[in-house]
């Protein structure tokens, strides 16, 4: 995508051919800087201070980590040690895993000698399968927005969406957001109601700034409003993305996403959750239960971090001091309550035969 009318991907090698360069998104939405990675300890702290974020940039992340650990150390000692350190960054996104798993198992059959270079390969395919998945995803969401927007007599389609499931997320595109990029660019109007998403005010700081810079209107609204918007019949569709989803439809997404989809239920709006099959979790059935759920640092709730007037950012705190704070950073929201699931390969049902139905080969568990 385009910032400045320059084209970026979220994360890429330099020109140097070995280190890593990514958007640091802390520092968005008011400026935008890359970071450099060196080293894979780097690519760990990254992830784990949200330099990066969003599964499906985590998982790409993690894989580019590897083949800078490679660099310091190809043996097999090494190759365990880098996976480990990278894997015990974040807890939820299971994009994080498929992808160490995916770099573990294609270094572990080349020797010592050959596997930075192997490394890259790997950590650059899974960086293209990832924008094709999300140019995919985007073929297929746009197809719902089609339909609405014929039922509409060709006004905007009104989406809402929770956190950030755009390119930044991602590598390009995004997932909850290729949709409407999609739509956008073929001509169906859209308007985007963002949920700020506190804590971290991802959809504020990140789904406002890149939906901005393509030019799609938008509304930033509390993270607390979009019940009522769908009560007035102000929302056509909510779509959102996910950092884990079960082998039969549960979908785990930022926290807030459960209580937009209970209303959305109860207002008869579709909710959708769109999604790289490499955030499936084909090995676990009950999402509430087997979803591990992230617990942040009190602080992201008792401080909200924003630009003072004079540009400088600064927290600030927000909540009576002394008072217990608690921070799950996601949750859990039924299948029951998603319309359904759009993948690279379409739009499944949410439960197991609708998954099984695109991914046939995953049958056996
Ligand atoms: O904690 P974050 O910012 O990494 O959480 C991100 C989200 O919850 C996104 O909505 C999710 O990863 C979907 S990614 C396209």
């Amino acid at each position: 995508m385009r910032v400045h009318g320059q084209p970026y991907r979220t994360i890429f090698v330099a020109d140097d051919g070995r280190t890593v360069a990514v958007i640091d998104q802390t520092r968005l939405p008011f400026a935008f800087e890359l970071r450099h990675l060196q080293a894979s300890e780097e690519a760990a702290e990254a992830i784990r201070d949200m330099i990066v974020r969003g599964a499906p940039l985590i998982g790409v992340t993690a894989a580019y980590g590897v083949a800078l650990g490679m660099r310091g150390d190809p043996t097999d000692a090494g190759l365990a040690r880098v996976v480990d350190v990278l894997g015990a960054t974040r807890p939820t996104a299971v994009n994080l895993k498929w992808a160490l798993e995916r770099m573990r198992g294609a270094l572990s059959v080349e020797p010592p000698s050959r596997r930075v270079e192997r490394a890259y390969d790997e950590a650059a395919r899974i960086a293209d399968e990832d924008v094709a998945a999300c140019a995919a995803i985007g073929r297929h969401g746009r197809a719902l927005f089609a339909a609405i927007h014929e039922r509409r007599g060709g006004k905007a389609v009104r989406v809402l969406t929770h956190c950030n499931a755009g390119w930044l997320a991602c590598v390009d595109w995004g997932t909850a957001l290729a949709p409407v990029y999609a739509a956008h660019e073929s001509g169906i109007p859209v308007h985007v109601y963002v949920d700020e998403t506190r804590p971290r005010n991802q959809g504020a700081a990140l789904t406002a700034f890149e939906l901005g810079a393509h030019g799609i209107p938008h509304t930033v609204i509390a993270d607390n409003a979009g019940g009522h918007l769908m009560q007035h019949g102000e929302v056509d569709i909510c779509i959102v993305g996910s950092d884990r989803t079960t082998a039969t439809g549960d979908v785990a997404n930022k926290i807030g996403t459960y209580l937009k989809a209970l209303a959305a239920h109860d207002n008869g709006v579709p909710f959708y959750a769109a999604l790289p099959s490499s955030t499936i979790d084909w090995t676990i059935e009950d999402g509430v239960t087997d979803v591990p759920i992230e617990e942040r640092s009190a602080r992201e709730v008792t401080h909200v971090r924003g630009r003072a007037e004079d540009g400088r950012l600064l927290d600030v705190e927000v909540v009576a001091p002394g008072s217990a704070v608690a921070n799950p950073a996601f949750d859990v929201t039924p299948a029951r309550l998603v319309t359904g699931i759009i993948t690279e390969r379409g739009v499944a049902a949410a439960s197991r035969a609708g998954l099984l139905a695109l991914y046939p080969e995953r049958a056996g568990g």
